[in-house]
């Protein structure tokens, strides 16, 4: 792993041109350990070793929010042991790290279903939000048992409880009404997609958020993606022009009306 220099960097500062929320499908663990004859999990931890260094480059980068993609509602379809070993390593990386993420003003929120957790993870989960939840650093969401899908829906039911109650008219119901319940609620949206391991697909992930999300697809291996990688992706960023449906001319006059 290259540790690349944030002040060599030229995405360093940040602007317009730098995204201000990040969201990423750490694809690749599975084949990063295959290709070395080593079992799936042995990639999942050297996962976790590359979400510690994202955090480090995110954070010295000014990135106010990232968001990562651990685990899936899909998710639970894999053998059932290589599930209970992920739920273990998320376990074990929760207690070791976040004192090391308080120490460095992160704000740690986990987003998904977490009821389906064992009670430990729960409590962990609780214990980390928690400790973090008052630092004013970059903003570190983690997305576990989460599916784009399952957010919708239950900012749905939370919607329809409120107008069965009579608190909200039907009729009033906007996008504004239906963010105010998706978990990422509060956040800047994602401005930066990046799917790492060579899939290009969004495999049920922040569905609602990337209407006009930015993607970046790269063949690097999760464990492999480093500092330099993260920069190739930020460097592409900074050469779009989002649109967001005006015309370009319009965009370069200014134009936001
Ligand atoms: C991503 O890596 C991590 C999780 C989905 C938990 P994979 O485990 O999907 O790795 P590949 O795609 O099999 O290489
Ligand atoms: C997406 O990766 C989920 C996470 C990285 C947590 P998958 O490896 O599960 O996605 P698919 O099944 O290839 O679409
Ligand atoms: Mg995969």
């Amino acid at each position: 792993m290259s540790a690349s220099n944030p002040e060599e960097s030229p995405t360093s500062e940040n602007s317009s041109a730098m995204p201000r929320h990040v969201a990423i499908i750490m694809d690749g663990n599975g084949r990063w350990a295959k290709k070395r004859f080593m079992p799936r999990i042995i990639g999942h931890k050297a996962g976790v070793e590359t979400v510690r260094a994202m955090v480090r480059h995110c954070a010295q980068r000014k990135i106010e929010v990232l968001t990562l993609f651990a685990f899936s509602s899909e998710n639970w379809r894999r053998p059932e042991k290589e599930v209970r070993l992920l739920l273990e390593l998320f376990v074990t990386a929760l207690k070791r790290e976040v004192r090391r993420l308080n120490d460095n003003n992160v704000m740690l929120k986990i987003v998904g279903d977490r009821d389906a957790f064992p009670d430990a993870l729960q409590k962990e989960i609780a214990n980390a939000e928690a400790m973090t939840s008052t630092n004013s650093g970059l903003k570190l969401v983690v997305a576990a048992n989460y599916g784009g899908r399952w957010d919708i829906v239950q900012a749905t039911r939370a919607l329809a409880a409120e107008a069965a109650s009579g608190k909200l008219d039907p009729a009033q119901i906007d996008e504004t009404a239906l963010e105010r319940h998706l978990s990422l609620y509060g956040m800047p949206e994602p401005d930066l997609f990046i799917r790492t391991g060579g899939e290009e697909r969004v495999s049920n992930f922040l569905l609602w958020q990337l209407a006009y999300c930015e993607m970046h697809f790269t063949e690097t291996l999760w464990p492999d993606f480093d500092g330099e990688a993260l920069d190739v992706a930020l460097n592409s960023f900074s050469k779009r022009q989002r649109r967001f449906g005006r015309t370009g001319d319009q965009v370069e006059k200014g134009c936001h009306a």
